[in-house]
């Protein structure tokens, strides 16, 4: 368990993220307040919270080493910003994903927080650069993005704004760590991070295969979800290659001219043309399990049958 010493975490922004990391620290024995604009967003959070981890610790997936109850008993509310953050190390903000928005967010949190305290956004795809600008506790300013749902799927981005600490950065990774997330250092802020540039180049290529007639857009996904998806599952496309030949080198003097020829015939960036979705949108992923009514009902029904769901859109 955490010690109480070390401080509170607070949760700016209630909704889905903001509860996900609520149950996560927890989870490591973490001490948090969960604060939101909307009073009812607070309630429903912990109530929600209360509902899942219930279910977890019967199914026997929930995290860390308390239970249920010992775990609800360090999340609280709390209804105002100034009063949550007295005595936070970490502030992790999960308001929705607007520029303005988070900036007036970190601004207030900027004028009352004091030298130690950890500021962080879960962001998807705002540049640390734009979020974090102009405050004084910028050193002390990351992004850590998580993949939706963080619950389930432990990848964090950690994002530093140009003048952010390297202690900043190690202290967050460490505090990942503690709570059983996997953080990965994104060394520069680049449009789309890390994970969602690798998605949208998939995403890219399936819809121009699919757009110019290649394969249908079943057959596209069964590609990924009994092909690569197996392999990269458990190992990434680099140490694919390495292992694909006598490591690196020799699968580079094996494979690059033939990888360059193929690259080159990829086509320009796909404009998602209203023709190409609506090919698609007629041609669902076959369900597992029992027919869903809708294309997010589908999804859920995935996460508990097959895992958790890859993230929507730029989330
Ligand atoms: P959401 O819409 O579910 O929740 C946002 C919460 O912020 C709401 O409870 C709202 O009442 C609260 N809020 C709004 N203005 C506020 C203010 N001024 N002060 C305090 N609270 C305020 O949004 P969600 O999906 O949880 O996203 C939060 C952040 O996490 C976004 O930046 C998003 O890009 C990022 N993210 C979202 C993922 C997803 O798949 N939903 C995945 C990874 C990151």
């Amino acid at each position: 368990m955490a010690s109480s010493a070390a401080g509170c975490v607070v949760i700016v922004g209630s909704g889905v993220i903001g509860r996900s990391w609520a149950m996560l620290f927890a989870g490591g024995g973490f001490q948090v307040k969960l604060y939101d604009i909307e009073q009812q967003q607070i309630r429903n959070a912990l109530e929600s919270i209360r509902k899942e981890m219930k279910l977890l610790e019967q199914a026997g997936a929930l995290k860390g080493s308390l239970s249920a109850e010992e775990q609800l008993c360090l999340i609280s509310g709390c209804p105002n910003i100034q009063e949550a953050v007295e005595g936070a190390m970490h502030i992790q903000e999960c308001v929705p994903e607007d520029l303005e928005l988070k900036k007036k967010i970190f601004a207030q949190l900027d004028s009352i927080v004091d030298d130690r305290v950890i500021l962080s956004s879960s962001t998807s795809c705002l540049m640390p650069s734009k979020l974090f600008a102009g405050l004084v506790h910028v050193k002390q300013c990351i992004v850590a993005h998580p993949v939706n749902p963080p619950y389930y799927i432990p990848l964090v981005e950690l994002v530093p704004h140009p003048e952010t600490a390297p202690t900043t950065v190690d202290r967050t990774h460490a505090l990942m760590k503690k709570i059983g997330q996997c953080p990965m250092r994104v060394q520069k802020e680049v449009a789309g991070f890390v994970l969602n540039r690798l998605q949208y180049a998939i995403i890219s290529e399936a819809w121009r295969l699919v757009e110019e007639g290649i394969v249908s857009p079943s057959d596209l996904d069964l590609v990924m979800s009994e092909g690569l998806g197996m392999r990269y599952a458990f190992i990434g496309p680099l140490e694919t290659m390495h292992l694909n030949a006598e490591g690196m080198l020799s699968y580079c003097d094996r494979y690059s001219e033939g990888m360059k020829h193929v690259l080159k015939t990829f086509g320009p960036i796909p404009e998602f043309s209203r023709a190409t979705a609506e090919k698609v949108n007629q041609e669902p992923a076959p369900p597992r399990g029992p027919a869903p009514a809708t294309p997010a009902e589908q999804r859920d029904s995935m996460n508990t049958t097959r895992g958790p769901e890859l993230e929507p859109g730029l989330s």
